[in-house]
Protein backbone atom coordinates (compact mmCIF):
# COMPACT_ATOMS: atom_id res chain seq x y z
CA UNK A 1 0.00 0.00 0.00
CA UNK A 2 1.10 3.44 -0.68
CA UNK A 3 1.82 5.91 2.17
CA UNK A 4 1.90 9.59 1.89
CA UNK A 5 4.81 10.95 3.87
CA UNK A 6 3.21 13.12 6.89
CA UNK A 7 -0.70 11.88 6.51
CA UNK A 8 -2.15 9.49 8.62
CA UNK A 9 -5.33 7.73 7.29
CA UNK A 10 -7.95 6.42 10.45
CA UNK A 11 -11.35 5.97 10.43
CA UNK A 12 -13.81 8.73 11.98
CA UNK A 13 -16.37 8.31 14.34
CA UNK A 14 -19.72 9.23 13.00
CA UNK A 15 -20.51 12.71 15.23
CA UNK A 16 -16.77 13.04 16.21
CA UNK A 17 -14.47 16.76 16.23
CA UNK A 18 -13.11 14.90 13.27
CA UNK A 19 -16.23 13.71 11.30
CA UNK A 20 -17.48 17.02 12.03
CA UNK A 21 -14.38 18.66 10.14
CA UNK A 22 -14.32 16.70 7.23
CA UNK A 23 -18.39 17.39 6.57
CA UNK A 24 -17.15 21.14 6.53
CA UNK A 25 -14.43 20.01 4.18
CA UNK A 26 -16.93 17.81 1.88
CA UNK A 27 -19.58 20.84 2.38
CA UNK A 28 -16.69 23.06 0.49
CA UNK A 29 -15.31 21.06 -2.22
CA UNK A 30 -18.55 18.83 -3.03
CA UNK A 31 -21.49 21.06 -2.46
CA UNK A 32 -20.89 24.71 -1.93
CA UNK A 33 -19.99 24.86 -6.06
CA UNK A 34 -23.27 23.28 -6.75
CA UNK A 35 -25.07 25.57 -4.41
CA UNK A 36 -26.03 22.70 -2.06
CA UNK A 37 -25.58 22.11 1.05
CA UNK A 38 -26.50 18.98 3.62
CA UNK A 39 -29.39 18.80 5.67
CA UNK A 40 -29.32 17.37 9.38
CA UNK A 41 -31.16 14.59 8.16
CA UNK A 42 -28.74 13.44 5.08
CA UNK A 43 -25.85 13.77 7.62
CA UNK A 44 -27.92 11.65 10.42
CA UNK A 45 -28.30 8.94 7.79
CA UNK A 46 -24.82 8.57 7.56
CA UNK A 47 -24.06 6.88 11.05
CA UNK A 48 -23.89 3.67 9.79
CA UNK A 49 -21.45 4.34 6.77
CA UNK A 50 -17.33 3.79 7.54
CA UNK A 51 -16.10 7.58 7.57
CA UNK A 52 -12.31 7.56 6.29
CA UNK A 53 -10.30 10.83 7.51
CA UNK A 54 -6.40 11.92 5.69
CA UNK A 55 -4.53 13.75 8.42
CA UNK A 56 -1.71 15.99 8.78
CA UNK A 57 0.36 14.35 11.10
CA UNK A 58 1.72 17.76 12.02
CA UNK A 59 -0.88 20.09 12.79
CA UNK A 60 -3.42 17.29 12.87
CA UNK A 61 -5.69 18.89 10.48
CA UNK A 62 -8.60 16.89 8.08
CA UNK A 63 -7.29 17.55 4.54
CA UNK A 64 -8.99 14.38 2.67
CA UNK A 65 -11.65 12.22 3.29
CA UNK A 66 -14.37 9.47 2.27
CA UNK A 67 -17.74 7.51 2.95
CA UNK A 68 -17.84 4.19 2.77
CA UNK A 69 -21.47 2.58 2.39
CA UNK A 70 -23.32 -0.83 2.07
CA UNK A 71 -25.01 -0.87 -0.72
CA UNK A 72 -28.98 -2.00 0.13
CA UNK A 73 -30.12 -5.05 -1.51
CA UNK A 74 -26.66 -6.28 -2.62
CA UNK A 75 -24.60 -8.47 0.14
CA UNK A 76 -20.68 -7.49 -0.71
CA UNK A 77 -21.03 -4.23 -2.68
CA UNK A 78 -19.70 -1.34 -1.04
CA UNK A 79 -20.15 2.57 -2.50
CA UNK A 80 -17.58 4.09 -2.20
CA UNK A 81 -18.45 8.48 -2.05
CA UNK A 82 -17.81 11.86 -1.03
CA UNK A 83 -13.86 11.55 -1.90
CA UNK A 84 -12.48 14.68 -1.14
CA UNK A 85 -9.01 16.68 -0.70
CA UNK A 86 -8.29 19.85 0.20
CA UNK A 87 -7.49 21.85 -2.82
CA UNK A 88 -3.77 22.64 -1.81
CA UNK A 89 -2.80 19.21 -1.19
CA UNK A 90 -3.76 17.39 -4.50
CA UNK A 91 -1.02 15.68 -6.65
CA UNK A 92 0.64 14.30 -3.93
CA UNK A 93 -0.83 10.79 -4.00
CA UNK A 94 -3.75 11.72 -0.76
CA UNK A 95 -6.67 10.88 -2.79
CA UNK A 96 -4.94 7.34 -4.52
CA UNK A 97 -3.83 6.45 -0.64
CA UNK A 98 -7.64 7.23 0.81
CA UNK A 99 -8.80 4.73 -1.97
CA UNK A 100 -6.25 2.38 -1.50
CA UNK A 101 -6.86 2.14 2.19
CA UNK A 102 -10.85 2.20 1.94
CA UNK A 103 -10.52 -0.90 -0.09
CA UNK A 104 -8.52 -2.69 2.47
CA UNK A 105 -11.10 -1.70 5.09
CA UNK A 106 -14.13 -2.96 2.87
CA UNK A 107 -12.07 -5.95 1.87
CA UNK A 108 -11.40 -6.64 5.51
CA UNK A 109 -15.54 -6.10 6.46
CA UNK A 110 -16.58 -9.14 3.92
CA UNK A 111 -17.24 -6.21 0.72
CA UNK A 112 -15.83 -7.84 -2.41
CA UNK A 113 -17.40 -5.28 -4.90
CA UNK A 114 -15.99 -1.74 -4.75
CA UNK A 115 -18.76 0.14 -6.91
CA UNK A 116 -19.00 4.86 -7.19
CA UNK A 117 -20.71 7.21 -8.93
CA UNK A 118 -17.33 9.30 -10.36
CA UNK A 119 -18.13 12.78 -11.90
CA UNK A 120 -16.80 12.67 -15.25
CA UNK A 121 -14.27 14.49 -15.15
CA UNK A 122 -12.60 12.58 -12.33
CA UNK A 123 -13.00 9.23 -13.56
CA UNK A 124 -9.23 9.59 -14.95
CA UNK A 125 -8.43 9.32 -11.35
CA UNK A 126 -10.36 6.54 -10.41
CA UNK A 127 -9.30 4.39 -13.80
CA UNK A 128 -5.60 4.92 -12.39
CA UNK A 129 -7.06 2.90 -9.46
CA UNK A 130 -8.41 -0.18 -11.39
CA UNK A 131 -11.83 0.99 -11.80
CA UNK A 132 -14.10 0.32 -14.93
CA UNK A 133 -16.57 2.69 -15.81
CA UNK A 134 -20.01 1.07 -16.67
CA UNK A 135 -23.36 2.07 -18.62
CA UNK A 136 -24.21 5.62 -19.97
CA UNK A 137 -23.55 9.07 -17.80
CA UNK A 138 -25.94 10.12 -16.16
CA UNK A 139 -26.84 13.56 -14.57
CA UNK A 140 -26.47 13.79 -10.57
CA UNK A 141 -25.93 16.16 -8.64
CA UNK A 142 -26.13 18.99 -11.91
CA UNK A 143 -22.88 17.23 -13.00
CA UNK A 144 -22.39 14.42 -15.36
CA UNK A 145 -20.99 11.09 -13.57
CA UNK A 146 -19.94 7.60 -14.67
CA UNK A 147 -21.25 4.67 -12.55
CA UNK A 148 -17.55 2.62 -11.91
CA UNK A 149 -16.44 -0.31 -10.43
CA UNK A 150 -13.98 -2.89 -8.83
CA UNK A 151 -13.62 -6.44 -7.57
CA UNK A 152 -12.17 -6.42 -4.49
CA UNK A 153 -9.69 -9.02 -3.47
CA UNK A 154 -9.82 -11.15 -0.15
CA UNK A 155 -7.69 -9.95 2.55
CA UNK A 156 -4.93 -12.15 2.79
CA UNK A 157 -4.27 -14.45 6.24
CA UNK A 158 -1.31 -11.84 6.49
CA UNK A 159 -3.56 -8.62 5.57
C1 LIG B 1 -10.30 13.76 -7.16
C2 LIG B 1 -9.41 14.07 -5.97
C3 LIG B 1 -9.98 13.41 -4.71
C4 LIG B 1 -7.99 13.52 -6.25
O1 LIG B 1 -7.20 13.69 -5.10
P1 LIG B 1 -5.60 13.87 -5.18
O2 LIG B 1 -5.06 13.71 -3.81
O3 LIG B 1 -5.26 15.10 -5.91
O4 LIG B 1 -5.23 12.61 -6.10
P2 LIG B 1 -3.81 11.87 -6.18
O5 LIG B 1 -2.71 12.86 -6.00
O6 LIG B 1 -3.81 10.71 -5.25
O7 LIG B 1 -3.85 11.35 -7.69
C5 LIG B 1 -3.59 9.99 -8.07
C6 LIG B 1 -3.42 9.96 -9.58
O8 LIG B 1 -4.64 10.39 -10.22
C7 LIG B 1 -4.38 11.53 -11.03
N1 LIG B 1 -5.53 12.43 -10.95
C8 LIG B 1 -5.88 13.26 -9.93
N2 LIG B 1 -7.02 13.91 -10.22
C9 LIG B 1 -7.39 13.50 -11.46
C10 LIG B 1 -8.48 13.82 -12.33
N3 LIG B 1 -9.42 14.71 -11.97
N4 LIG B 1 -8.55 13.19 -13.53
C11 LIG B 1 -7.60 12.30 -13.91
N5 LIG B 1 -6.55 11.96 -13.12
C12 LIG B 1 -6.44 12.56 -11.93
C13 LIG B 1 -3.12 12.15 -10.47
O9 LIG B 1 -2.47 12.93 -11.43
C14 LIG B 1 -2.34 10.92 -10.08
O10 LIG B 1 -1.76 10.34 -11.22
P3 LIG B 1 -0.37 9.54 -11.16
O11 LIG B 1 -0.67 8.27 -10.44
O12 LIG B 1 -0.03 9.34 -12.60
O13 LIG B 1 0.58 10.43 -10.43
C15 LIG B 1 -9.27 15.60 -5.74
O14 LIG B 1 -8.83 16.19 -6.93
C16 LIG B 1 -10.57 16.29 -5.32
O15 LIG B 1 -10.88 16.37 -4.12
N6 LIG B 1 -11.33 16.81 -6.31
C17 LIG B 1 -12.54 17.55 -6.04
C18 LIG B 1 -13.63 16.70 -5.48
C19 LIG B 1 -14.07 15.58 -6.41
O16 LIG B 1 -14.28 15.79 -7.58
N7 LIG B 1 -14.18 14.37 -5.81
C20 LIG B 1 -14.55 13.18 -6.53
C21 LIG B 1 -16.01 13.10 -6.68
S1 LIG B 1 -16.46 11.67 -7.63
Amino acid sequence: MMDVPGITIVEMPHGAAAWREAVKLRERILRAPLGLEFSPEELAAESGDLHLGAFEAVTGAVIGCLVLSPVEGKPGACRMRQVAVTESRREEGIGAALVMRAEVFAAARGFREMTLHARESVAGFYERLGYAAEGSPFVEVTIPHRAMRKTLEAPTESG
